[in-house]
């Protein structure tokens, strides 16, 4: 009787991209041994947790989510609780240790063996706990060559299934003084061209318009393995049918050649955005943390770019209060935001992590002065995000829509006639809310979901924009050749 059940599945993404694309993984295999997906904790029998390991907080995080799914698990004893991903790897002794509940403890190298777990915890087993770092001859196959379909089309977890990623390759070899991710994702390897170009074209016919290829650091793809630059294989993606936007995410810095700058003038698909985080604005302090690059040389590299795409936006990642950041270091930040113009960023108070090498460096900054240098970065940039944004209004933008507004009527038994928001994304990754036409209603507001449509932007939000279909607009484009702005 209980294997007559359709056995239900639950998993609770933690961090990055990285982690969303592993999770869809592991969702393709759960369904394909027949399991069901829900939301629910107490509807579960198996919940995973992929965890994020990156700042201290992160992890802090997995441990009270794990907490709190073993004391649920006290109140349902058939439950059973998986802990994947990145903390999973670091601290697998300390999870097994921790709670008595967890039955199975997975690194990131070893995704593909879940199946087999799960069969073997099914068959009696409590306990297992597998975080192997086999190296790239014996390692999985990256992405999903080695096992089934893609996550079908309303299961994925990323937006309406319009905008999907795509791992081109896994760990990284940079060591940057105050990361973990080499100790925790191992050497990086990229995949075959192939490979990759095959999962976008499944991607697209289960209902993608847009691909983001996910790597630590892209910019050296295939470079070990001899294969195609990252420029040839933007090249090679882009000639997918269908497929209508190309984003990638992350660049290194020092590794943004002219080849890439070059591809941003020459593929049409690439969308008009490029995430290059900075990290510190000071060279001291650049290169204590190893980043192999200077001030200047970011400069110098944001202006090519800017040659080629004079409207792209550049988004980063900060690091404030890394050991030994002075004030004056931190002002040399400050003055960064301002020259570069970056459209929005990431900051983070810098903390220890096991491994990385920082957490041994002299010059620890005190809580709270970090902290106070964070809220004074953030400030300062909320007031350029408002500028660039402000300088938007009036424009016109190619939307691709993603789905209806997290504010975004509920038209259930309402008056036809009021408009329904939708959301969706500029080439500049700007998030765009806008009212379909009056009278079009939910479903032929939902009709709109994977189009691109232009959307006359009104009004600049803190971190979105508004704005309207033209009524003229409706007249809905499927392409985006250049995703550059029109300008009204
Ligand atoms: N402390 C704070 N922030 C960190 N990041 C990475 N490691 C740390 C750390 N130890 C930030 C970097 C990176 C982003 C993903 O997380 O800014 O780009
Ligand atoms: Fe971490 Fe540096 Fe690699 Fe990025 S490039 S994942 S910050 S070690």
């Amino acid at each position: 009787m209980a294997e007559n059940r359709t056995r239900q599945a639950m998993i609770q993404t933690l961090g990055c991209q990285m982690n969303v694309y592993d999770s869809e993984r592991m969702i393709a295999m759960l369904l394909e041994m027949g399991y069901t997906l829900t939301d629910s904790p107490w509807k579960a029998d198996l919940v995973i947790v992929n965890t994020c390991a990156i700042r201290e907080k992160a992890e802090q995080k997995v441990f009270s989510s794990v907490g709190r799914l073993c004391g649920i698990k006290r109140r349902r004893p058939g439950m059973r609780i998986a802990v994947a991903g990145c903390v999973a790897q670091q601290q697998a002794q300390k999870i097994a240790d921790r709670f008595a509940g967890v039955n199975l403890i997975l690194g990131t190298r070893v995704i593909h063996r879940l199946p087999a777990h799960i069969r073997a915890l099914e068959n009696g087993e409590n306990r297992i706990v597998d975080v192997e770092m086999p190296d790239d001859r014996t390692a999985e196959p990256l992405g999903r060559d080695a096992e089934t379909a893609i996550v079908p089309h309303g299961q994925n977890i990323q937006s309406g299934g319009v905008s999907r990623y795509v791992t081109i390759m896994r760990g990284c070899d940079n060591f940057c003084a105050y990361c973990v991710v080499p100790y925790v994702r191992g050497r990086e390897a990229s995949r075959p061209p192939e490979r990759i170009v095959s999962e976008v074209k499944e991607l697209v016919a289960a209902g993608a318009r847009e691909v983001t290829l996910l790597g630590q650091n892209v910019n050296s793809y295939g470079k070990k393995e001899g294969l195609c630059s990252f420029a040839g294989l933007l090249e090679r993606v882009s000639k997918v049918e269908g497929l209508e936007r190309i984003r990638f995410v992350t660049s290194h810095p020092k590794d943004l050649s002219d080849e890439l700058v070059a591809a941003f003038g020459a593929v049409d698909k690439l969308c008009n955005h490029i995430h290059l985080p900075l990290q510190s604005g000071a060279n001291p302090v650049l290169k204590r943390m190893n980043r192999k690059y200077t001030r200047e040389s970011y400069m110098e590299r944001i202006e090519k770019l800017r040659s080629v795409r004079p409207d792209i936006a550049v988004t980063t990642d900060f690091i404030v209060g890394f050991p030994g950041e002075r004030r004056e270091d931190f002002e040399m930040t400050l003055d960064l935001l301002s020259k570069v113009e970056f459209d929005t960023l990431f900051a983070f108070a810098y903390s220890d992590r096991p491994q990385a090498p920082a957490r041994r460096f002299d010059g620890k900054v005190d809580p709270a002065e970090k902290h106070a240098r964070l809220r004074e970065l953030l400030d300062c940039q909320e007031q350029i995000t408002r500028r660039i944004y402000e300088r938007l209004v009036g424009r016109t933008m190619n939307v691709l829509v993603e789905g209806v507004s997290k504010h975004g009527r509920n038209t259930e038994g309402a008056d036809m006639q009021e408009p329904v928001e939708m959301s969706g994304r500029s080439p500049e990754n700007r998030i765009v809310n806008f009212e379909v036409p009056p009278g079009a209603g939910m479903q032929a507001s939902e009709a709109l979901i994977g189009k691109i449509i232009p959307v006359v932007i009104d009004r600049a939000c803190a971190n979105s924009l508004k704005g309207k279909m033209p009524a003229n607009g409706s007249a809905v484009r499927d392409t985006n050749k250049g995703g550059k702005i029109h300008a009204a």
